[in-house]
């Protein structure tokens, strides 16, 4: 079953606790989380004391979007604030194999994010090294945005480069941007595992109702 991951980039800060668990309540799996450093995207959010604030309010996984440059700078902090999986972007990792064992030495999962004029070509030589893929279906640094179809062929890229390697059922394909009850369904059938939802889920009053939508519409 696909795993859906509520961006709270579009909650209600003031009342991140109860945002958190109102989505839970609702079905999520995960909670994303998206870090921006005004210099990697062209925007600013929040750092490794909100992930600390929101660890005691949920069970769910956290995964943490770092869309900033030199993330291996934050990495322990983010770690020990109770990040569940971080993922970094290729485009701002010198040394991404360094870099996704430095997540890995803090007992944390690994994932690395392409944008999407990034060819997935760009992994082959770590692939056996992650445990989730992150697609960007829009240019990263703010919620609500469109979602760019061409990703449905990277994902069908991405996802038979994982099964020549025998690591289809180990490696997540997660896609972050414009997903919605309409934009869902084009991008599990092609083979992504993970969706993230900002706009969709916060956006609406009724989270169960949202998160459920975007589930039907993945099963038909
Ligand atoms: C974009 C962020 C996304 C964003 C998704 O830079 O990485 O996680 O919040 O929001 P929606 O679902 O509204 O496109
Ligand atoms: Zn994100």
């Amino acid at each position: 079953m696909v795993k859906i991951a509520p961006s709270i980039l579009s909650a209600d800060f003031a009342r991140l606790g109860e945002e958190i668990r109102e989505v839970e309540q609702g079905g999520a799996d995960w909670i994303h989380v998206d870090v921006m450093d005004g210099h990697f995207v062209p925007n600013l959010t929040i750092g490794p004391l909100v992930v600390k604030a929101i660890r005691p309010h949920t069970n769910l996984t956290l995964d943490v979007h770092l869309m900033i440059e030199n993330a291996d700078a934050y990495i322990p902090e983010f770690a020990k604030s109770g990040a569940d999986i971080i993922t970094v972007h290729q485009e701002a990792c010198v040394h991404l194999h360094r870099t996704l064992y430095h997540i890995k030495n803090q007992g944390v999962k690994a994932a690395v994010s392409l944008n999407p004029a990034t060819p997935v070509s760009t992994l082959e030589h770590v692939l056996e090294d992650l445990d989730m893929v992150l697609l960007m279906s829009v240019n990263p640094g703010f919620g609500g945005q469109k979602f760019i179809p061409g990703v449905v062929r990277k994902i069908e890229q991405l996802k038979s480069m994982l099964a020549e390697r025998g690591l289809a059922d180990s490696v997540d394909i997660q896609i972050d941007g414009g997903i919605n009850a309409e934009t869902a369904p084009l991008v599990t059938k092609a083979g992504a595992t993970c969706l993230v939802a900002g706009n969709a889920v916060f956006g609406r009053e009724d989270r169960a109702g949202a998160i459920a939508d975007i589930r039907k519409s993945c099963e038909s």
